[in-house]
């Protein structure tokens, strides 16, 4: 593989570069396919999305325009509360919104956020997900357009962080115990 070495924390790539090149194309073609005549809107949430969402909307050829929400993470025995800390730019009424995610783990985030969307009167909202950890699925969320199904463990790379690093490598690695102090 080419590419900047794997850092100690990792212990073996799950998806590298060209991988993830390939099947980002794949679900560009398949979005444009589903959409014909469409102008689409692309929505992620920061931060990790932003990078599925760069290489997503050059895979896509068709017009378009992209927006950004944020909110806080999720945390356990809240009750699901999620807070908007950035808001969207654009109004949706009666677009045609994709929402596009780095990974769906326990499904709250993009439940949350569609609910939120789905509130603004959206023309159609539909899910792109390049990693899909169904495993640990709480909130069913319908995904449109899945990138990967990958297994329970913790993933850097490709907007997918440790502690705000990490996100910068091309591809998906697993990361090993040690590091996650396990
Ligand atoms: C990640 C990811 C999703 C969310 C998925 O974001 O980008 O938004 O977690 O998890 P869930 O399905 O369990 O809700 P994170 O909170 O790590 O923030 P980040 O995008 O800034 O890394």
């Amino acid at each position: 593989m080419s590419g900047p070495p794997i850092p100690d924390v990792c212990d073996a790539v799950l998806l590298d570069a060209d991988t993830i090149s390939a099947r980002v194309a794949e679900l560009g073609r398949e979005i444009v396919h589903d959409h014909p005549g469409e102008e689409l809107r692309l929505i992620t949430v920061l931060r990790g999305g932003l990078f599925f969402l760069a290489d997503l909307v050059r895979a896509i050829d068709a017009p378009l325009t992209i927006d950004f929400l944020a909110v806080s993470p999720y945390t356990p025995g809240r009750g699901g509360v999620v807070r908007v800390t950035k808001d969207l730019d654009d109004d949706i009424e009666g677009a045609t919104v994709i929402l596009v995610e780095d990974v769906v783990d326990t499904g709250l985030t993009v439940n949350y956020v569609l609910s939120l969307l789905r509130a603004r009167s959206p023309g159609r909202l539909e899910v792109c997900a390049l990693l899909d950890k169904s495993v640990r699925r709480i909130a069913d969320v319908p995904v449109a357009y899945r990138g990967f199904r990958v297994p329970d463990r913790f993933l850097v790379g490709y907007g997918l962080d440790l502690a705000g690093k990490y996100r910068n490598l091309p591809y998906i690695a697993t990361m090993n115990d040690e590091a996650l102090g396990v």
